[in-house]
């Protein structure tokens, strides 16, 4: 029988992300692709549940060794409903789906996902925007009793530019500059990438960084003096930096949420050309000299390490079925900040990301298999 058809015993697929090998080679991307439009299209709607089912059902594809050729083959996978069955099959038979072909060319979807294109926009700004009848930039730009906050204001700045990929010999690049300011204020400061490029995505929509000092306190100082050094450089376009809330006596009940209480910052830097091996993945900045692009900084106490770059590796889906895995199968709270045994009403801790693997009973995944 050939690979992955109904004849060939197959371990079972796991509900959880977590318990699932996901490397970027996705063999049914043209069901992940219809899948994705119509998750965001409920995430426009505030449909969280459906958007949901969407996210779990790409994910569940996603980890696939083998591509689906036959609605038969998705009988025994898991998080696959009705209507994730029905695109499926529209998707073998006719090569799309109407249902996602109709959202493409819907106003509605069409302008959300051009608002939220934008830094600083998510789905609320787009929203009020939508119902105002503004559908262009232009519109937006124009309309004078529209406020924009200095983020959204920077956002259609360098729209041009962050709207496009980040190559991976960029983040290479940007490696070294950031490399270079952290040793620059903290010579014995670390720094680590994170999200996607640590994942080994080629391209990004921006890049991820933990840094942290061996000395527990000295994180604080940290990032703005990072900030300043990069100022100097005349390298940064624009920077929010927040700065720690982070309580460790305030844990398991105020934490436990999505957003980490660590002193981060977002930005948006100037990457030269003559710095980026092969030259910028930018056309327009290539013939400037320059880019810009947006770098994500997060900087937690040492001690609290390597939750948050297992927080930070992402993926989103990955993080979301670890924390669902940690609540729902042992009874345990696992966030950005700690991992909490509601049973043994104690912090579990760790010095590792394999530490926290092994405390959640899962076996270790490396940041390349959780591309979920
Ligand atoms: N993250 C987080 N808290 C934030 C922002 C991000 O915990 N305030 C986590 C997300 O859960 C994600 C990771 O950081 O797992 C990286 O986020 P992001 O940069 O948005 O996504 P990537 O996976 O890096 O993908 P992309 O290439 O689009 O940047
Ligand atoms: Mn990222
Ligand atoms: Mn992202
Ligand atoms: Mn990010």
């Amino acid at each position: 029988p050939t690979e992955g058809s109904p004849l060939t015993p197959v371990a079972t697929v796991s509900r959880y992300a977590c318990q699932r090998r996901t490397t970027l080679e996705n063999h049914n991307k043209k069901f992940t692709d219809a899948f994705e439009v119509l998750a965001e299209s409920y995430e426009f709607n505030n449909m969280e549940g459906p958007c949901l089912a969407f996210r779990r059902a790409t994910s569940v594809l996603k980890s696939l060794p083998w591509a689906v050729r036959c609605l038969g083959a998705t009988q025994d996978l898991p998080c696959l409903g009705q209507h994730t069955k029905k695109v499926i099959e529209e998707v073998l038979q006719c090569g799309r789906s109407f249902e996602v072909e109709k959202l493409l060319s819907d106003e509605r979807y069409q302008t959300f996902k051009l608002f939220t294109s934008v830094f600083g926009v998510g789905p609320k700004t787009a929203e009020k925007w939508f119902c105002r009848g503004l559908r262009s930039f232009s519109d937006i730009l124009t309309d004078h009793s529209i406020h924009l906050n200095r983020m959204q204001q920077s956002g259609f700045l360098h729209h041009g530019d962050i709207s496009r990929a980040v190559s991976a010999a960029e983040a290479r690049s940007l490696r070294s500059v950031i490399d270079g300011a952290v040793h620059c204020v903290t010579p014995a400061a670390t720094v680590a990438l994170t999200g996607g490029f640590h994942r080994g995505k080629e391209f990004g929509h921006d890049v991820d960084f933990i840094v942290t000092t061996p000395e527990l306190g000295e994180e604080e100082s940290l990032l703005p003096n990072v900030i300043d050094e990069l100022k100097e450089q005349g390298i940064l376009l624009y920077c929010n930096y927040q700065a720690s809330t982070f309580d460790m006596r305030k844990l398991p009940n105020h934490h436990f949420e999505a957003m980490d209480h660590f002193a981060k910052c977002f930005l948006i830097l100037r990457l030269e050309s003559s710095q980026v091996e092969g030259g910028l993945h930018c056309a327009e900045g290539d013939i400037r000299g320059w880019r810009a692009v947006r770098v994500d900084l997060v900087s937690p106490p040492v001690d609290r390490y390597p939750f948050a770059l297992l927080g930070w590796t992402g993926s989103r889906q990955f993080e979301r079925d670890l924390r669902r895995f940690a609540r729902v199968e042992r009874g345990m709270l696992l966030d950005n900040h700690a991992l909490y045994d509601k049973k043994k009403k104690e912090f579990l801790a760790a010095s590792t990301e394999k530490d926290i693997f092994a405390h959640l009973g899962l076996e270790y995944m490396e940041p390349w298999q959780r591309n979920a």
